[in-house]
């Protein structure tokens, strides 16, 4: 049964009004008190408050404001309760070498809640994230959406490194070469095309899984890293290997990117600087140790 309408259609227009008026205040005031827009304000008296010897207007709107993606990114960390699974001495290791390099080129497999601050540290260079679990990758997309990520898949298996390792001391896993043509079985080679064609400054690897014997293990992620670095054109490149109390991690790191090139440990993060070997033939493969 229709309900009946009682009243007439001058009232309903009234009511319909009186909808609209409050709609429309409503949408207004958000926009008002959005977190953004606080940001803004607070930036902007600061700016102001500094230059209150010089006129506002000398400067430009944009010369001592937060980034926008600095602004949201401290906001992010200020409100989360989840904290990046590295530590804050870990942490540091990186940041000391992104505080010389960055803006920079910054190659990181892993993706997840540190991934905002490492593309934030590294502001107006390009930071770019290789992540193997597609349903991972779509959560923190949606999450953060500014963030350069894609998905990579390995063929290995955690209880493959041992037959890995030893297939990894033939020559050909020797040869500096792009990991795209290299005849190494440890070289990935089916990450996105850019991610060769790039000069990395630094790679990160805390990814992929690597806690359980099915797992893919980190194995070819170290060894490529290493390749990339040795077949950089010129200059050195910055590695950092996470999770190394773990035999894969630690073994791996030790074998491709070398003792010899290693110039920190901090809890259980390394960190390597490997310089490129380029028309280098005479530079083995790992420095002699004294
Ligand atoms: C702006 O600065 C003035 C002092 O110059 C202060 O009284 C005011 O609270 C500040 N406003 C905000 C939004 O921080
Ligand atoms: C490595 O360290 C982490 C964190 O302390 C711990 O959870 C993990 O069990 C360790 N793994 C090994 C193989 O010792």
């Amino acid at each position: 049964m229709k309900p009946k309408s009682n009243y007439p259609l001058k009232h309903k227009l009234i009511l319909l009004g009186i909808f609209l008026a409050f709609l429309v205040i409503f949408l207004s005031r958000s926009s008002f008190s959005s977190t953004h827009d606080v940001v803004y304000s607070v930036a902007q008296n600061s700016s102001l408050q500094a230059s209150s010897e010089a006129k506002a207007s000398d400067c430009s709107p944009t010369c001592s404001k937060i980034p926008n993606p600095l602004a949201q990114a401290l906001i992010h960390y200020t409100t989360s309760t989840i904290t990046p699974q590295q530590t804050l001495k870990e942490i540091s290791v990186t940041a000391r070498v992104l505080k010389k390099k960055s803006p920079c080129n910054f190659l990181v497999f892993g993706l997840g809640h540190d991934s905002l601050m490492w593309s934030s540290l590294n502001y107006g260079g390009r930071t770019v994230f290789l992540e193997e679990d597609a349903a991972w990758i779509e959560q923190i997309r949606r999450r953060f959406p500014m963030l350069e990520s894609y998905h990579v898949t390995y063929d290995s298996k955690v209880n493959q490194a041992d037959n890995l390792m030893e297939a990894g001391k033939v020559p050909e896993c020797m040869a500096v070469s792009d990991p795209r043509y290299s005849m190494c079985q440890l070289a990935l080679k089916g990450l996105p095309t850019e991610v060769y064609e790039i000069q990395w400054d630094l790679i990160m690897v805390d990814a992929p899984t690597g806690y359980y014997e099915e797992a893919p293990g980190r194995m070819t992620a170290i060894y490529t890293a290493g390749m990339m670095a040795r077949n950089r054109n010129n200059g050195e490149t910055d590695v950092f290997v996470h999770d190394v109390n773990r035999s894969v991690e630690e073994q791996f790191s030790k074998a491709f990117l070398c003792e010899g090139y290693m110039k920190k440990q901090e809890g259980r993060l390394r960190h390597f600087t490997i310089p490129s070997h380029r028309g280098e033939s005479s530079l083995p493969f790992c420095p002699t140790l004294n």
